[in-house]
């Protein structure tokens, strides 16, 4: 595990992540790359990191390294709520700098957004011009400039039911652009986010997306790098197997286990305290929301009969579909349609599950 550090902070391992986006990123763009994982597992952490550590050399002042051309847009800071509000987030108009004195935006700003002449935008947005075309002229006189274009998108799944016109959807739009980008023209990468593993399942099961992507699944740590990282922070091999049996490889739990410890007697009642929240919230979904009917809720006590016996569970009919959906939805669950494997979304859900009456 390299040390690495990012804001300010440790930035735990992802080794083999990071030389897999960069091989990536140096071979001929052909396939749209989706990064999905469980919940918080730490997919946009990541990619912020090869961003603005890896493809630029100095990304306050977006000097990229080589001849890197990269857009980041991470759709979760925006609040799209149809085309216009998605064209305002993207699309910028390029300043005449006759005028006024232009003002200095940040490089996070910048590298969101495409930098268009006014003129155009506003036919963009009288739809009078496609968006796509606009796009793709716009990164085609990048790779002219020997640039090699970079498109990255975080929480794609907020683009869904967005219509560009009545019967014209949005997101199947943008992924047809995203397809020409890659498997037709080989233009420029495209990366994907989305922490939504429904709506990654529903991509993985598209005949034609499936077809022209590649899933790469950005999981929570394993136990080798959970043991490296809580050592070097001085913990016993006894607390590490104990803080892993409760937490797994989930980062964000692990850090805040740090912080919160010392508001309790002993590690294990912390973490017993934990898996007494996780235990809860799940009665809660199954109790109170509305949404669970006494037959899913013994579909559901088999999900997590065999999640606790077994480690996953294998849906072998199509009826738990429904159930594991609704867990996956309130990312109590995690269903990763690749392997077909259902767990819970982090570790301490699993430690909740032990406590119900299975
Ligand atoms: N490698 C890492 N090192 C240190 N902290 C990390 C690392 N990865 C994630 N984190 C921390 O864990 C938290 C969750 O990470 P992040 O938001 O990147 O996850 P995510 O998979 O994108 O979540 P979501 O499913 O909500 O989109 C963040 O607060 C981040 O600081
Ligand atoms: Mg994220």
């Amino acid at each position: 595990m390299q040390t690495r550090y990012f804001r300010g902070e440790k930035l735990i391992d992802r080794d083999n992540e990071i030389n897999f986006f960069l091989d990536w990123f140096r071979s001929l763009p052909k396939l749209i790359l989706w990064v999905y994982g469980p919940k918080s597992s730490g997919k946009t952490t990541l990619i912020e990191y090869v961003v603005e550590k890896e493809l630029f050399e100095d990304f306050e002042n977006l000097k990229p390294k080589g001849n890197w051309w990269v857009k980041y847009i991470n759709l979760r800071r925006y609040l799209i709520s149809n085309y216009s509000s998605f064209i305002e987030a993207i699309l910028t108009p390029e300043k005449d700098d006759k005028g006024k004195k232009e003002e200095k935006l940040s490089a996070s700003f910048n590298i969101g957004v495409f930098n268009i002449k006014a003129e155009l935008l506003n036919e963009v947005k009288n739809k009078e011009k496609d968006l796509f075309k606009v796009l793709m002229e716009e990164i085609q006189n990048r790779t002219k400039k020997n640039r090699q274009p970079i498109i990255i998108i975080d929480e794609i799944q907020t683009l869904e039911d967005i219509y560009i016109n009545g019967d014209r959807e949005l997101l199947k739009e943008f992924l047809n652009f995203c397809v020409s980008l890659t498997k037709e023209t080989h233009l420029s990468h495209v990366v994907i986010l989305s922490s939504n593993t429904v709506f990654i399942d529903r991509i993985y099961n598209d005949a034609k997306l499936k077809k022209t992507s590649k899933f790469f699944k950005v999981d929570h740590l394993d136990k080798s790098i959970v043991v490296e990282w809580l050592s070097s922070e001085g913990y016993t091999e006894e607390e590490i197997n104990l803080i892993y049996d409760y937490l797994g490889g989930c980062i964000p739990d692990i850090q805040r286990m740090m912080f919160e410890k010392k508001e309790f007697k002993t590690l294990k009642e912390y973490l017993e305290h934990r898996a007494f929240l996780a235990y809860t919230e799940i009665m809660h979904f199954l109790n109170f929301s509305g949404k669970i009917d006494k037959e899913e809720r013994k579909l559901f006590y088999d999900v997590c009969r065999e999640i606790v016996n077994k480690g996953y569970f294998e849906p072998d009919n199509d009826k738990y579909r429904t159930v594991i959906e609704k867990f996956a939805e309130v990312e109590i669950l995690f269903y990763d349609p690749l392997d077909l494997k259902v767990k819970g979304n982090s570790r301490i859900y699993e430690k909740g599950m032990e406590r119900l009456e299975l």
